[in-house]
């Protein structure tokens, strides 16, 4: 097969960013996703339906002329977050889920939560309005080794919280274990995962075997190379609780090739070139439409997008080695293979 019509595909994880850095990034998005599920890590972070409605509005004057991309916002849930905003927003469309980020266990996530009990009644309102609750699934105590952070995570905080509250719908992002996706698998018709492009194609010798690459590390890490498969085998499965979250994160070289260095792959401009040679590899180009275009939907009760994407597949395709912005320049995520379709138009 040398050419592949889909329905256009969402992001259903995207981190977009603010100012420069936003108007730098969103083209790429809006060029291939009809939508994306906007994170709500700023600083400060987007918490209250104000925020949220604040920045969809900068989102949607910095998109390009004639785009038809539409952000769908998220709220970023914190020990003080008031169960009568999140349902107006909710209410009133504003917005599509809300994030739980574990303090301190990633990028901008020291407002997250650390007791549990204290977002008890917020995640018990949203389960009776069938709100979507975006786990990012890792613990952060710093006695959990960081391989086994979402393995623990799963553990101690998500499958107690499902329990105690049940109805209650949880989307685990950028899941990167065998576990995770099995957990996923048999958890019910409440329960799906988001998987990026780069944890189908690299393991954690990409970042550390050889000398370290600042550029293939995020959060959560990638592990060793039995799980790439396992998630390689969910997304391409076509199985309806795997669908495309990027998780596109772009952070400036300066801030990545630090001493400590920020965790995120930029994707966005790669990511169904990515997800093509995946799946063609896979032998499952037709289980490509589900995992990038029609799973997602189905979970978050929107219809899927009625215009369509073509890709073909030709001579290897370049895709620049950076972005430029005004912050400064943006690392284009390296699969470190050659991708051989294109998103045609
Ligand atoms: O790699 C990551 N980057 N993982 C996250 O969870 C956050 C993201 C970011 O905001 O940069
Ligand atoms: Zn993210």
């Amino acid at each position: 097969m040398d050419r592949l019509t889909l329905r256009r595909p969402d992001d259903w994880h995207l981190h977009l960013r603010d100012g420069a850095m936003m108007r730098a990034v969103l083209p790429y998005t809006a060029r291939h996703f009809a939508r994306a599920i906007v994170m709500p890590n700023l600083v400060p972070p987007v918490v209250t339906g104000r925020d949220a409605a604040e920045y969809r509005d900068r989102i949607l004057s910095a998109k390009p002329v004639g785009s038809r991309f539409r952000p769908l916002m998220t709220l970023y849930l914190t020990e003080e977050t008031e169960v009568r905003d999140l349902r107006a927003a909710a209410e009133i469309g504003l917005i599509a889920a809300v994030k739980l980020y574990p303090a301190g266990a990633t990028t901008n996530s020291a407002s997250g939560v650390r007791d549990f009990a204290r977002v008890r009644r917020v995640l018990e309102n949203m389960a009776q309005i069938g709100l979507p609750l975006l786990v990012h699934g890792e613990v952060a105590d710093p006695d959990v080794d960081i391989f086994d952070r979402e393995a623990v995570f799963i553990d101690r905080v998500l499958d107690p919280i499902r329990r105690d509250i049940p109805g209650l719908r949880v989307v685990m992002e950028h899941i990167t274990t065998a576990g995770a996706a099995d957990y996923v698998r048999d958890g019910g018709a409440d329960l799906a995962a988001t998987i990026t492009a780069h944890h189908l194609v690299i393991n954690r010798n990409h970042i550390l075997a050889g000398g370290i690459r600042p550029h293939y590390y995020c959060l959560p890490v990638a592990k060793r190379e039995s799980h790439r498969r396992a998630l390689v085998d969910a997304a391409t499965s076509g199985a309806a609780p795997f669908f495309l979250g990027t998780d596109s994160a772009p952070h400036t070289d300066a801030a990545k090739l630090q001493p400590c260095g920020c965790a995120g792959c930029f994707t966005a401009p790669n990511t169904l070139s990515i997800l093509a040679e995946v799946f063609d590899t896979m032998g499952a180009l037709d289980r490509l439409e589900s995992f990038a275009s029609l799973n997602g939907p189905a979970f978050y009760r929107l219809p899927a997008n009625d215009d369509t994407v073509t890709l073909s597949r030709g001579e290897p395709v370049a895709f620049p080695d950076r972005i430029e912005t005004a912050d400064g320049p943006v690392t284009v995520f390296d699969p470190g293979m050659p991708l051989h379709w294109r998103v045609e138009g």
